[in-house]
């Protein structure tokens, strides 16, 4: 028993009130009781109670409507109702409304024990999923994904309209670019936000155990299937189920895959029930999904199944205005969780992180920020503390290679384009010059004031 545990007992009369409350409390609760409905909601405003155990005929306001009071402002608190009569139809009322469990009078009080033990026993997993579930929200808040860079915002635009929808998204983007973060903060600020989340990395499974994890298996569907087992979507049910590295499904189950999501339901390997689902599905690779279906490893239908909406991320060096942005934020998150004052990076090495390629993109930058912070005792991180290749890539190339689009059929937008370009030169022109703006300009071979004119027209944050 967790000691200290608040119960509140309801009893309008007295010595049913008082017989139940010396029983707790010299089991070791800590009880307060009341003698009316009013009572009741006097102590619930001011106090909180892991059980409430309440008669449920009361004079005024009955034992339901504390009930419901309850499940309204402190839902994982747990009620249970004492009845007088045994009444089938009040018992199933008071289940329904949410009552942990009902008693029926004379009270028999080796029972009475053990169902408060089981309730608190719940509310305190209920109030831990709580807590975790706040913590999780937290985590994935729209504003933990950092990025200013045009890219980004268009990412965020995309995010803000789906979010409210149950709409397929099938998130695009190099290794480390943020898919499972965008993913998980997709559902964690959606509709679903407290079902669950279930994750399956398709190329970590092997091929011939993927289809199990997927849909599930019955007892001796095959050797060492010895009991029956929920398939990842079943458990994803009523909530999201993200399917990453997509692309390495293996045909055969694409095609099992394309039949759950257009049906929306599932059938466990070696069975023949089918169990509906209302799942939102996304998935993510990081691979070109368009060429692994013309390479004919991957199914066209399905594709366009999962491709509803897309979102595609952008590398870390396509948006090199961000890497500063990031660099801050993961050394305030590293030193906040490591205790230690939050240090700086020198200019010059913030430059040589901006020039830098990023193959690994913002989850290497996130390591990188880590590895340099822990070897190092100072508060200003230089050059000579970041790894050499990244010290080196400063020195050996002082211009970044604009990555230039091709020009397709589709078209392309030029201003958009350029914009981007011109954003990125005066954000590191200004991190160069700590935000001096004439230094800036003379570095840009520009006047300050097309300069000044620039930042307004661009909304750039100088
Ligand atoms: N925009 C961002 N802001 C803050 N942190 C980010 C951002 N993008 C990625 N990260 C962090 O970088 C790390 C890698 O991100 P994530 O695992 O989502 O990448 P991924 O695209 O799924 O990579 P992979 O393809 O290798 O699985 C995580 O720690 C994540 O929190
Ligand atoms: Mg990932």
């Amino acid at each position: 028993m967790k000691p200290y545990s608040q119960i509140l007992v309801i009893d309008d009369d007295p010595s049913n009130r008082e017989a139940i409350s010396l029983l707790l409390s010299s089991t070791g609760y800590q009880v307060q009781s009341a003698a009316s409905g009013e009572e009741a909601l006097d102590l619930l405003q001011q106090n909180s109670f892991e059980v409430i155990l309440t008669d449920l005929f009361l004079p005024g306001i009955s034992g339901i409507d504390i009930l419901k009071k309850v499940k309204e402002d402190a839902p994982s608190s747990s009620v249970i109702l004492i009845t007088g009569k045994a009444s089938a139809e009040t018992a199933v009322e008071a289940m329904k409304s949410g009552a942990f469990d009902y008693l029926t009078k004379p009270l028999h009080f080796e029972r009475l024990k053990v169902v408060i033990a089981k309730a608190l026993e719940k509310t305190q997993l209920l109030s831990e999923n709580f807590y975790l579930r706040q913590q999780l929200r937290g985590k994935y808040r729209f504003d933990k994904i950092i990025g200013n860079s045009l890219a980004m915002q268009q990412v965020f635009s995309r995010m803000e309209k789906i979010v409210g929808t149950d709409s397929t998204i099938l998130i695009l983007g190099d290794s480390g670019t943020g898919k499972e973060l965008v993913a998980k903060a997709i559902h964690f600020n959606g509709n679903r936000k407290d079902k669950p989340f279930v994750a399956i990395n398709c190329g970590a499974i092997p091929a011939e155990l993927l289809e199990s994890e997927l849909f599930g298996h019955i007892k001796g569907a095959f050797t060492g299937a010895i009991a029956d087992k929920k398939g990842k979507f079943e458990q994803a049910n009523h909530g999201t189920i993200f399917l990453d590295e997509i692309a390495t499904m293996p045909l055969h189950l694409q095609m099992k895959l394309l039949r759950v999501l257009q049906e929306q339901e599932v059938e466990k390997v070696g069975g023949n029930q089918t169990i509906k689902l209302d799942v939102r599905v996304i998935s993510a690779t990081n691979a070109n999904l368009e060429d692994t279906v013309k390479r004919g490893r991957f199914r066209e239908d399905l594709y366009y199944r999962l491709n509803v909406i897309p979102i595609k991320l952008p590398a870390l060096k396509e948006r090199r205005e961000d890497i500063a942005l990031l660099a801050r934020h993961f050394v305030q998150k590293i030193c906040q969780e490591s205790g230690r004052v939050p240090v700086t990076f020198s200019s010059e090495a913030m430059r040589a992180m901006e020039v830098y390629p990023w193959p690994g993109n913002v989850r290497e930058l996130e390591n990188v920020v880590e590895r340099t912070i822990t070897l190092s005792d100072g508060s200003i991180m230089e050059v000579a503390d970041l790894p050499t290749d990244i010290g080196q890539a400063d020195a050996g190339s002082q211009e970044p290679a604009i990555a230039c689009p091709k020009v397709t059929e589709q078209g392309i937008d030029m201003p958009q384009f350029v914009a981007g370009i011109e954003r990125d030169l005066i954000h590191s022109a200004l991190a160069l010059t700590n935000g001096v703006k004439a230094r800036a300009a003379d570095l840009l071979n520009i006047k300050r004031t097309t300069l000044v004119e620039k930042i307004k027209r661009l909304r750039i944050e100088a």
